[in-house]
């Protein structure tokens, strides 16, 4: 299938499909690859935006926060309009001068020595969960290793306690709030509803535990070395864009290594492509496999099209991860290639300041599994737990056999 071009808006290709519908969504290769091919920008008039699918144009959006802002939202909604339901990111949805001071604050609180000061305690769980999933043979690859690692480790670092349920919920509805106000995002509404209070409430200088970053940032606030409400903002945001994103990366690799054999013989050979596998499995399966910006006021000039000022631009970080334009191969999963110029992580000021914590927890548990498993399969349908803009995983079961 391929897009037939009957209009255009303002000289953008029209094509009236929906990037949320739940095929899309399931499987959106096909998608990706037609809409690639009709230009770098098209036009989705049910939802009045532009969308982004080729790498080179995502890549220069995601920098370009003077044309495209981020201000008016990461997602689909306009945060600025008065029947918003959510307040605006105190980071992601905030242009200069005002996000150079928070990404100051927040680069202390987790900068790399922080970060690899984790690494023995981060380790030391990998190594004994593995220890405890080989004793088991057959496992679920998302419930078991992916989510049960991250919600040990992270939330930990911060200094919370959360509940799988807990984090389902908040992230199901943070990350079906990217798109448009469908079936999902009501049905992640209600689900999240029993545990407002809880989030509010833990969210607190007296809740936050001893010994994490939370509460290096709520003694920062209380000092006033950070501004008054940054820290309870700064610590949910931690917890909204770092718990599924590593899950789902967790989850991927363990499903692509899985069903790639030989890859997982090579990273047995060759441990030292574990860094080439991450960054693999984030072009491959990109968590955030989209989001959204805002053109400036007046227009702008994407790859010799206009753009309308003040309209809401799709980028989809999975198509651009995908594109042939740039990638070899891009549907082979290879861990050889240096994937490392994906657009999972964003880039430019907005940058997920979270990548090396990421990283981390991917080397930690994926080398635990490593040393001990000789062979990694699949043991039974794998499934994709349906969301707006994240990509992951609901149901991966595996089967391991160890060495001799
Ligand atoms: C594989 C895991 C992760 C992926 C794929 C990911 C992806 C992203 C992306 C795409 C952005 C940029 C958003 C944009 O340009 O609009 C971002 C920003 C951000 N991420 Fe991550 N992230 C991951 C892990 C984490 C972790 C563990 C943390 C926890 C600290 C984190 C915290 C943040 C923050 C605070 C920002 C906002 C940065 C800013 O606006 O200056 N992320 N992330």
């Amino acid at each position: 299938m391929s897009f037939e071009i009957k209009e255009h808006y303002e000289g953008v290709p029209v094509v009236d499909v929906d990037p949320f519908s739940p095929e899309t969504l399931r499987s959106p290769e096909a998608f990706w690859a037609d809409l690639r091919d009709v230009g770098p920008v098209a036009y989705i008039p049910r939802y009045g935006n532009y969308i982004l699918s080729r790498y080179e144009e995502v890549r220069q959006a995601q920098a370009d926060w003077r044309a495209l802002t981020t201000a008016a939202g990461a997602g689909m909604s306009d945060i600025r309009k008065a029947d918003h339901w959510r307040p605006a990111s105190v980071i992601v949805e905030v242009d200069p001068p005002r996000h150079t001071e928070v990404r100051k604050v927040l680069n202390k609180v987790i900068a790399p020595p922080i970060v690899r000061g984790w690494r023995e305690r981060f380790e030391e769980d990998a190594q004994q969960m593995a220890d405890q999933l080989v004793a088991k043979g057959r496992f679920d690859g998302v419930r078991d290793v992916a989510e049960a690692y991250v919600l040990k480790v992270f939330p930990e670092s911060i200094g919370l306690d959360i509940n799988r349920e807990q984090a389902v919920a908040v992230g199901d509805l943070n990350f079906n709030g990217i798109g448009p106000k469908n079936e999902l995002l009501l049905q992640a509404q209600e689900k999240v509803a029993p545990f407002l209070e809880w989030w509010h409430s833990s969210i607190k200088g007296e809740t936050i535990k001893p010994g994490g970053f939370g509460e290096l940032l709520f003694n920062g606030e209380a000092t006033g070395e950070v501004p008054k409400g940054m820290a309870g903002a700064l610590t949910s945001t931690f917890l909204r864009g770092g718990l599924d994103t590593t899950i789902s990366s967790i989850g991927s690799a363990l499903w692509l290594l899985a069903s790639h054999p030989d890859q997982w013989q090579l990273l047995k050979e060759r441990p030292e492509l574990l860094r080439n596998t991450f960054d693999e499995t984030l072009r491959m399966e990109s968590p955030i496999s989209t989001n959204f910006r805002t053109t400036a006021s007046g227009p702008c000039q994407i790859s010799g099209f206009t753009l309308q000022g003040d309209k809401k631009v799709q980028l989809l970080l999975g198509a651009a991860n995908r594109d042939p334009r740039r990638w070899d191969k891009p549907d082979t999963f290879d861990i050889t290639r240096d994937a490392s110029a994906h657009v999972s992580f964003g880039n430019g000021i907005h940058a997920c300041a979270g990548q090396l914590i990421a990283r981390l927890e991917f080397d930690c548990i994926i080398k635990a599994l490593l040393q001990r498993v000789a062979k990694l399969e699949l043991d039974g349908p794998v499934r994709h737990r349906p969301n707006n803009a994240l990509r992951t995983l609901e149901t991966l079961p595996l089967r391991i056999t160890l060495h001799a």
